[in-house]
């Protein structure tokens, strides 16, 4: 099955719906992995929206991607809470570990990095997500042993 058709099915699948273009995008990147670019000027015709609209729908919420994601998917907590306790220095230590900046994915596609608006666990910052799994009160060393656990 080609990207085209898979596409395709998913335009199909939402057409005649309310206020399809969240639902499809998400479809889109279960499909793909991330939203690629060229699949937006054929959702904004589909849609009957321009591609800037379409485009900044997919800016605007941080769950999508525009490439997919690296094996490893790390979230550090960027609020207010977790500022305080040190999350700036948590992010630069992820940063020097992996190689990449925030909101990046490593070269290779090991680990993808990137800024998250509280987790909850305001109380235990700085707050992290590595795969799914909130920790709390993270740091270099504490990160680095999630990393190498998950064999990034
Ligand atoms: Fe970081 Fe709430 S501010 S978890």
């Amino acid at each position: 099955e080609t990207r085209h058709a898979r596409l395709e099915a998913i335009l199909d699948a939402h057409a005649g719906r309310e206020g399809p273009l969240l639902p499809i995008l998400h479809d889109v990147q279960a499909a793909f992995g991330c939203v690629p670019a060229e699949t937006i000027p054929r959702i904004a015709d589909r849609l009957n929206l321009t591609r800037a609209e379409v485009h900044g729908v997919v800016s605007f919420y941080h769950d999508f991607r525009d490439e997919p994601a690296g094996r490893v998917v790390v979230k550090i907590c960027r609020a207010e809470a977790c500022k305080a306790v040190g999350s700036d220095a948590l992010a630069a230590a992820a940063e020097a570990r992996c190689g990449v900046a925030m909101g990046g994915t490593a070269p290779g596609g090991a680990v993808t990095l990137e800024p998250v608006y509280c987790l909850g666990l305001c109380a235990c910052g700085p707050a992290a997500m590595v795969d799914g799994e909130i920790l709390g009160r993270m740091d270099a060393a504490r990160l680095d042993a999630a990393l190498t656990e998950r064999g990034a």
